[in-house]
């Protein structure tokens, strides 16, 4: 049997801007983000798919970097949170909503539940309570009790939705 490969490269899009990289077929696509990439915004808790802190968009569907390869990510286009604000200037209306609803405490799930929050928005722009806790199960947090974050999400649809308050 021919001896697996040492590095493997992998080419892919974050936050709209392309890389190429040459890496170990082991690393994990959060490590890549943060160390190869510099991506620090993306949290790693647990490393086994539990906590969610690590939830970044692939292909525009919500995934758990630290249970891919960066390998298994070659061609994709993937969203971390530093690619939800529109510019450096301006947050996404999630975060502002985070901010001003104090949906955070130490911060540590807040990218991805950030994450998560966008790609349930996107998919249901008008999220009950119910709907808002069902798509946040996926996301540990363990400082805020989650009251704050669901008000955070409620403002953010009422802001994104078509009529709603301006961005
Ligand atoms: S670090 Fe990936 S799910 Fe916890
Ligand atoms: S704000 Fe601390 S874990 Fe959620």
């Amino acid at each position: 049997m021919p001896d697996a490969p040492d590095k493997l490269e992998v080419s892919l899009t974050v936050n709209g801007r392309p890389y190429r990289r040459t890496v170990e077929p082991r690393l994990l696509l959060s490590d890549f983000l943060r160390h190869e990439l510099g991506l620090t915004g993306t949290h790693v808790g647990c490393e086994h798919g539990v906590c969610g802190a690590c939830t970044v968009l692939v292909d525009d569907e919500t995934a758990r970097s630290c249970l891919m390869l960066a390998v298994q990510a070659d061609g994709a286009a993937i969203t971390t949170v530093e690619g939800l604000a529109p510019s450096s200037a301006q947050l996404h209306p999630l975060q502002e909503a985070f901010w001003e609803a104090h949906g955070l405490q130490c911060g540590f799930c807040t990218p991805g539940i950030l994450i998560s929050m966008q790609a349930l928005l996107r998919a249901n722009p008008s999220p009950t309570d119910q709907e808002i806790r069902a798509g946040l199960s996926g996301n540990l947090c363990r400082c805020t009790g989650y009251q704050n974050i669901v008000k955070a999400v409620r403002i953010a649809a009422a802001r994104l939705a078509p009529g709603g308050e301006t961005l």
